[in-house]
């Protein structure tokens, strides 16, 4: 039997997309350095451990710089010139003064964002129409955001006097480069807590341009440390006994292990892990709209997105002509150059990534679902994947219970709200959603049910600094942004 079709087969007179000229990003303006040392006490400092890595383009292979691997002696002089920085400067400063040094930096954002939105690009693969009108200007909204916060923290505890932790282990993970960074460094600099960030070892070069923002800003040194390197860099990190706070983004598998090791520590741990999200149409839905939803909640970044609307659950009287319109829509997506205006999927973040989502696609097809793919053609060199979505997609199926973590949708289908909550449900994830439908009570009725940290109705992947982000079940726990956001980098008297 054949199990997989491709969009010329179901739609054969369809035009596809109109061709538009190459319009690409400027890179001249940038200027990459080609090896980057550690950022240490507010210096540039070559790591102790004499070893260092390449992070490379994943749209074109090239290799962009060389970055400093830190070892666990680096580790435990960015610790120690935190932990100074923290006694010295940052906890002693007002909360006022604090707030002036990070609108700052949210002002540098602005002004360099286009120095940042291309390096976002090209480190990472993702579409510089992303990295320019979400990435970037959303780092800079929470470093605006939380500065306001910095004078005003006794009111975030109600009837309670906020102190600040102290020294913050941040690790990072590369769907987000540089805003994951400012989601952990401005909660915690407002509050009076310093850091050692370490960014992905795909991703390293915003962090490390970051850092410079930092230096240029006049920070104390040692608030803020950037270090580079892999999984045992972040490792030494999270273990470090001067730690006393670990913010971790990544993988549920690392997640578990921090959680393991922090345990009897006395450490504050939040953790922001994988997500395996339903996107829930029912029948009443405008659909054209749903399908912009669909589209942007499982293509955006290509997938690559935690809370990635990756399940579809479809009411099964509109299924056929929603699968149709979406077998469509997904035609006239662009893929390739990153730094292209025009591009909608960019590049998969590394070869890893890419085999990862080859291995579970492949899976959806051994199990018996219905693979369509856009048909579009994929660059010779870089790492490629055309969005694609399954049907015929059974709850027991690896794609509909794994994590892809690329632009593959599973589509499955019900019969009334409560299978349709039942089935959203019934995942180790909880940590966001979508219900599309024309009722508002419907919306309110759902949303209760649905065990996710964030609901979004009628849209999908929309953020904002002032709205607390965060998982239930295995999709990890604590908030990020808002006020919620603060408790995490708060001891509460
Ligand atoms: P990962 O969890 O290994 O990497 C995330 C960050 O953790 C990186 O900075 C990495 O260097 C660091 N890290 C790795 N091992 C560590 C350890 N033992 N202790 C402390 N830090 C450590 O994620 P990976 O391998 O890059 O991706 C694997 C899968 O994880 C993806 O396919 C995706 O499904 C999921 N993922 C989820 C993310 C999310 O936003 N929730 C982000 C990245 C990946
Ligand atoms: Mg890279």
């Amino acid at each position: 039997m054949r199990r997989s079709r491709t969009l010329a087969t179901i739609e054969p007179d369809f035009l596809g997309k109109w061709e538009y000229a190459p319009a690409p990003e400027s890179t001249s303006h940038l200027s990459i350095r080609s090896s980057y040392d550690l950022f240490i006490g507010g210096k540039w400092v070559s790591p102790k451990s004499k070893k260092f890595f390449s992070t490379i383009n994943p749209a074109t292979e090239e290799t962009l710089a060389s970055v400093a691997e830190a070892g666990a002696a680096d580790v435990d002089a960015a610790v120690r010139a935190a932990d100074r920085a923290y006694e010295k400067y940052w906890r002693r400063m007002p909360g006022k003064e604090r707030g002036k040094y990070l609108y700052r930096i949210a002002r540098m954002l602005q002004e360099k964002a286009r120095e940042f939105a291309v390096l976002e690009t090209m480190d990472g693969g993702k579409p510089i129409k992303e990295s320019r009108d979400v990435d970037v200007p959303l780092a800079a909204a929470h470093f605006f955001y939380y500065a306001g916060w910095a004078d005003k923290l006794d009111y975030a505890l109600p009837g309670r006097k906020a102190r600040p932790i102290g020294v913050c282990g941040q690790v990072i993970p590369w769907n987000f480069p540089l805003l994951m960074a400012a989601w952990k460094l401005a909660p915690a600099l407002a509050c009076g807590n310093v850091s050692i960030l370490k960014p992905a070892e795909t991703t390293p070069l915003t962090a490390l341009h970051l850092a410079r923002l930092f230096e240029e800003a006049d920070f104390p040194p040692g608030v803020v440390n950037v270090i580079t390197g892999a999984g045992a860099t972040g490792a030494a990190l999270v273990t470090h006994p001067k730690v006393r706070k670990v913010a971790f983004t990544g993988s549920t598998e690392v997640g578990k292990r921090i959680q393991k090791s922090a345990a009897g520590t006395g450490k504050r741990l939040t953790l922001e892990l994988g997500g395996k999200a339903a996107n829930i149409v029912f029948a009443d839905a405008p659909l054209d709209q749903a399908v912009e939803g669909i589209i942007n909640g499982i293509y955006f970044n290509q997938g690559h997105v935690c809370c990635a609307g990756s399940r579809l659950l479809v009411e099964e009287s509109v299924h056929d002509v929603l699968v149709r319109k979406l077998a469509l829509r997904i035609r006239t997506l662009r893929l390739g150059d990153p730094l292209d205006k025009n591009t909608d999927v960019g590049a998969i973040n590394s070869k890893m990534q890419l085999e990862k989502i080859k291995e579970l696609v492949q899976s959806g097809v051994d199990e018996g679902a219905v693979l369509t793919q856009s048909g579009c053609v994929l660059p010779s060199k870089g790492f490629w994947f055309p969005p694609s979505f399954f049907t015929n997609v059974a709850q027991s199926f690896r794609i509909a219970n794994e994590e892809i973590f690329g632009p593959v949708l599973a589509v499955q289908t019900f019969r009334t709200p409560d299978e349709a909550v039942e089935k959203a449900n019934n995942t180790m994830y909880g940590l966001s959603a979508g219900v599309w439908t024309d009722k508002g009570s419907k919306i309110f009725k759902i949303s209760q049910k649905l065990r996710a940290g964030v609901v979004w109705a009628n849209t999908y992947n929309k953020f904002d600094p002032t709205s607390p982000f965060g998982g239930y079940k295995e999709s990890g726990f604590g908030r990020e942004g808002g006020r919620h956001g603060l408790a995490a980098y708060l001891e509460a008297e």
